[in-house]
């Protein structure tokens, strides 16, 4: 297996750009996530690069869903990005790391009319609406609002179905995303007639973790055919995210974001169709810079299988109890790899596992792991469960180390809950 870039054994121990890993373990404590702003740096410009080479127009509005820490969100924004978000919560945190609203997307099934409100008074570029239902509302709470031209995507359902776990795929005939077809040509002919709103392109996203990019390039081809049927001047197409990574650092890896970029030129080349392109790549931007690093707290063995526990729990990373997703684990000291043991966390539930087998060095109490390509829907997806604090988070950037989220404390678990009732501690 490659170690992701930018993480490096240096002296039998292993580095993130600069840094020692076992000394920030030590400094900030564990379970803690770190994260290599030079990692995103490079993702970001390999993924922007490819659309630029292809001779394409892209705007990059990052997934915020994918890791939300608004010191990662101020430096795409610093790179250039605008953001894609799914709440009023995401849509919060882009504004306040100062992402402009004219390149933010609102996507999601469940808007509500207090984020509507929201994100019509921020005079975002376009809601990606993906129902009847919700365009009525939008129309009602803009026109309430006296707000006219407010921008739309209508989000297309392609019927591809791609994407890794059958839990991240969207585009499917049947998922609860976006409109059909037909539901997209009766809203685009009613979008016609309306002051208060204004179709401004059409949106697909059909799934996450795909390592091969034909079937998004499937369902860029039907949107580009669905955009001409349509007729009238769209302003841009918006295909989404969903660009894979290399978890398991298979050597050769192809690159995706070139794949991508190249294959939509040939799309407006065998059309003869073109459209500015917004692109919301989540995953490939950060997913590699990120590890999760953990301290072992007790080995033991129980029929086959030799455990080793650690402070880490499925609360801090869901992936492989959620999705069976594989994240290598590697020791922070390096050693020859010659014993298996499956990782398990803490938390009282037998799906709580951060590896069912990881090839490590002999491990002793103490030792220190970390937890590889956590940096996407790692901390996003962390939660309280077990009443467990949730860990810190550091960005390093060369020798510089900035803590960029502090652990959660046991008063944070507590003062949420401090209503109506006496407590003393
Ligand atoms: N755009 C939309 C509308 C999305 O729903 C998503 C992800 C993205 C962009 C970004 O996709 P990405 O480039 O990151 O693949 N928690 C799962 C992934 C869920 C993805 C949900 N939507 C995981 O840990 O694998």
């Amino acid at each position: 297996m490659q170690l992701p870039e930018f993480f490096e054994y240096r002296d039998g121990q292993l580095y993130i750009e600069g840094c020692e890993l076992s000394e920030l373990a030590r400094e900030y404590g564990t379970p803690l996530y770190v994260y290599s702003a030079s990692a995103i740096k490079t993702a970001y410009e390999r993924y922007r690069t490819a659309f630029e080479r292809a001779g394409l127009d892209a705007t990059i509005c990052y997934a915020v869903k994918a890791n939300s820490n608004i010191h990662i969100l101020r430096m795409l924004h610093e790179l250039g990005a605008g953001a894609d978000v799914v709440s009023g919560g995401e849509l919060y945190l882009a504004r306040a790391a100062r992402v402009t609203p004219e390149k933010i997307v609102f996507a999601g099934v469940g808007k509500t009319a207090a984020e509507i409100d929201y994100a019509l008074r921020e005079n975002i570029l376009a809601f990606n609406v993906e129902s009847a239902g919700e365009l009525h509302l939008i129309k009602n709470r803009a026109s309430k609002q006296g707000k006219t031209g407010v921008g739309i995507s209508l989000r297309v359902r392609p019927e591809v179905s791609a994407g890794g776990h059958h839990y991240i795929t969207t585009g499917a005939a049947d998922s609860k995303f976006g409109l059909s077809f037909a539901e997209v040509h009766e809203l685009a002919r009613e979008l016609k007639n309306s002051p208060t709103l204004k179709l401004r392109g059409l949106h697909v996203h059909i799934g996450s973790q795909m390592r091969g990019v034909t079937p998004i390039l499937e369902a860029v081809r039907r949107v580009v055919g669905l955009a001409t049927e349509i007729g009238g001047e769209l302003e841009y197409l918006d295909i989404g995210g969903g660009v894979g990574v290399n978890y398991a650092g298979e050597p050769d890896e192809p690159n995706l974001p070139d794949a991508l970029a190249s294959g939509i030129a040939k799309i407006f080349r065998e059309t003869g169709r073109t459209y500015p392109l917004l692109v919301e790549p989540g995953r490939y931007l950060v997913a590699m810079s990120g590890a999760l690093l953990t301290e072992v707290l007790y080995l033991k063995e129980s029929g086959e299988t030799r455990f080793a526990v650690v402070d880490a729990g499925m609360n801090d990373l869901l992936r492989p109890a959620l999705y069976g997703a594989v994240h290598p684990v590697v020791s922070l000291a390096e050693g020859v790899s010659n014993t298996a043991y499956k990782i398990v966390g803490p938390v009282c539930e037998s799906g709580d596992f951060l590896s069912e087998r990881a090839e490590l060095p002999t491990l002793e109490a103490g030792a220190g792991l970390a937890i590889l390509g956590a940096g996407a829907y790692g901390f996003s997806m962390a939660s309280n469960y077990n009443s467990r604090s949730r860990p810190a988070e550091v960005l390093v950037n060369g020798n510089n180390v900035t803590l960029i989220r502090r652990r959660e404390t046991l008063y944070s678990l507590l003062k949420e809950q401090l209503v109506n009732i006496d407590v003393e501690i």
